[in-house]
């Protein structure tokens, strides 16, 4: 589907995000391991949160939708049921690499794991290395791709110091740990997401964070009760992005989550000159079983070009193409270092963003991990392709109302991986 987005008015208004994906995704995993049914409010609607409800209900979990929550019977800790084919997670790849930490440390049973086309792209040796650590049996097509076997193993504690600050590795990690003999220790080198860690205290499970360590326990059942999913800040930086880059606009933003694992975007475009008026959890506050919600009031600011160094990349993962469209307005050369990560998202975001973006008449540059653009203070607008993925579709719609000309995204269904009324949203954002 081609959608057209051009510059016609500015945002105003009141503005309330889909639910939190990744905290969905977990949502539904822990509620399938607990032994007690477990209510989810807020469950996000979307392609990839259905792959984990899908994947959950054939490993044994009944889910039950009761409009504004889910009911979600779970197997149990230890008791995932075999489905009779493979569980095919979509183009979710939280879920292909939170799914093994828990499957591998079955008492039995075996499970081939397989997703899209974008999914069999993307690497799972990243969590398949450390289970083997721990004891699992897995095997991978070419050592490192979709689809992949998990066999139920007797596991072991492990201390793993994590190659890349990733927050699926980490949690894949913690999980396969509740199921595994003593402790396990996840070594980040810079803190990423924690709602694995903060739902698992929430759960029951001995979590302890210090300093760049986190370590679970072995478990013998988990109960999370009662769970409400806040707003997606990274679906939220869209809007937030197009307030700051069309001129007159104002948006108050309400029920985001604000845990401060999740809000690096708005810490750097704050650093920028966008003027956000709200509170966000301090950094580095000591782990609570708390997810924060904040509402923001966000309206635009002249802005200048910053550097964001690997430390902060985590911290801002999903929403560094749009630091990449905020630097064309930037006064000077907004440069991302340390991101390689970004590579190996939905797509090479590196190289999408950067052939995107100059297809627009940025003046924006790759680099092996990162890149770098000068600000012009316009874009002229053009054609930008989604190449299948949800923020790039999402990017050139907020990138066609900033420009002149206005931008085409050609594919702009690629949006429904993580929010799909966001069309529609955006246009009751808009005034003339
Ligand atoms: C996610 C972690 C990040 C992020 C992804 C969701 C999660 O991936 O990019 O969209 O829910 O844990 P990495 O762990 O690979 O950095």
């Amino acid at each position: 589907m081609n959608a057209h987005f051009g510059p016609q008015g500015r945002l105003r208004g009141t503005y309330v995000p889909p639910s939190d994906k990744s905290i969905s995704h977990r949502a539904a995993l822990l509620a399938a391991m607990s032994s007690d049914p477990v209510e989810v409010i807020n469950y996000l609607e979307a392609a990839d949160t259905r792959s984990t409800l899908d994947a959950i209900r054939s490993l044994g979990a009944l889910v039950e939708d009761r409009g504004d929550r889910l009911r979600v019977r779970g197997a149990g800790l230890r008791a995932a049921s075999e489905p009779s084919g493979p569980i095919d997670v979509g183009n979710a790849g939280t879920l292909l690499r939170l799914l093994p930490g828990w499957l591998a440390g079955q008492p039995s049973g075996t499970w081939v794991i397989d997703g899209d086309e974008s999914i069999r792209r993307r690497p799972v040796d990243r969590v398949a290395e450390p289970l083997a650590l721990m004891g699992a049996s897995i095997a991978a097509r070419d050592g490192r791709f979709s689809p992949f076997t998990v066999v139920g193993s007797e596991l072991h504690g492990i201390e793993y110091e994590l190659p890349v600050a990733s927050a699926q590795v980490k949690s894949c990690v913690l999980l396969a740990g509740l199921l595994a003999d003593g402790t396990t220790t996840v070594v980040e080198p810079a803190p990423s997401r924690d709602h694995t860690e903060r739902m698992l205290l929430r759960a029951g499970a001995h979590v302890e964070r210090e300093g760049d360590r986190v370590s679970v326990g072995s478990q013998d059942e988990l109960g999370l009760e009662e769970f409400r999913v806040p707003g997606d800040p990274s679906s939220a930086a869209f809007m937030i992005a197009a307030t700051v880059l069309v001129p007159g606009s104002r948006l108050v933003v309400e029920g985001m989550g604000s845990n401060w694992t999740r809000v690096g975007f708005l810490r750097i475009l704050e650093r920028m000159g966008g003027v956000i008026v709200g509170p966000l959890e301090s950094p580095g506050v000591p782990l609570t079983a708390h997810e924060p919600v904040c509402e923001l009031d966000v309206s635009a600011g002249p802005l200048d070009a910053t550097t964001v160094e690997a430390a902060e990349v985590p911290l801002a993962i999903d929403e560094l193409p749009l630091v990449a469209l905020l630097g064309c307005f930037a006064e000077g050369t907004t440069v991302v270092r340390g991101a390689h990560e970004l590579r190996l998202k939905e797509s090479d975001r590196i190289a999408t963003v950067v052939d995107g973006l100059k297809g627009l008449g940025a003046e924006i540059e790759a680099t092996e991990d990162g890149f770098a653009v000068t600000g012009t203070g316009e874009l002229s607008g053009g054609r930008l392709d989604a190449h299948g993925d949800h923020r790039l579709a999402m990017l050139g719609a907020v990138a066609g109302l900033a420009s002149r000309d206005g931008v085409q995204v050609n594919g702009m269904e690629a949006a429904e991986v993580s929010y799909p009324g966001f069309v529609a949203d955006l246009a009751a954002l808009l005034v003339s």
